[in-house]
């Protein structure tokens, strides 16, 4: 069994984390998400609207998703892969070549995001509706 491994906040669910978690799937045949725990997301600047339980749940009822495991730091990575016996780690392109160091462990592959979508963009249109105004910044 090939096993798959990728990583995410995944707050405001939206199409551009549906596509890159089918796009992951098929490069194996098991599919791992580790989401950012909210302590996590502090660490990296995030806020989320949804607590970590929720998140999780909705990501593991995905029909691409196999199974979810927390994400508590930037370090765990190389014993997740061990762990895990993963084949393929994988990433949006937006962390381009950040993660090459663990291609001693496994292959490495970076999808490219999909364009005009984001947890951000979502959050802002939603605000700019609050304040009245009609667009959706970019
Ligand atoms: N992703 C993607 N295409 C997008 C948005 C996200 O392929 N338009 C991918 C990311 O590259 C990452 C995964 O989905 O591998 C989870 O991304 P996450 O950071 O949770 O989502 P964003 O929408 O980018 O969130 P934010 O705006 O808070 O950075």
């Amino acid at each position: 069994m090939k096993k798959v491994l990728t990583y995410g906040t995944y707050d405001l669910l939206h199409y551009g984390h549906f596509r890159l978690l089918k796009r992951a799937k098929e490069f194996g045949d098991y599919l791992i998400v580790g989401i950012s725990t909210d302590e996590f997301n502090l660490i990296k600047g995030k806020k989320c609207v949804q607590p970590f339980a929720h998140r999780a749940e909705i990501i593991k009822s995905i029909r691409y998703v196999d199974e979810v495991i927390p994400e508590n730091s930037w370090d765990q990575k190389i014993d997740d892969i061990i762990k895990h016996k993963v084949d393929v780690f994988i990433m949006g392109n937006d962390w381009k070549g950040k993660f090459d160091f663990l291609k001693e462990y496994c292959e490495v592959v970076y999808l490219e995001r999909t364009p005009e979508i984001s947890t951000t963009i979502l959050k802002d249109h939603i605000n700019s509706k609050k304040n009245g105004k009609e667009n959706i910044k970019t």
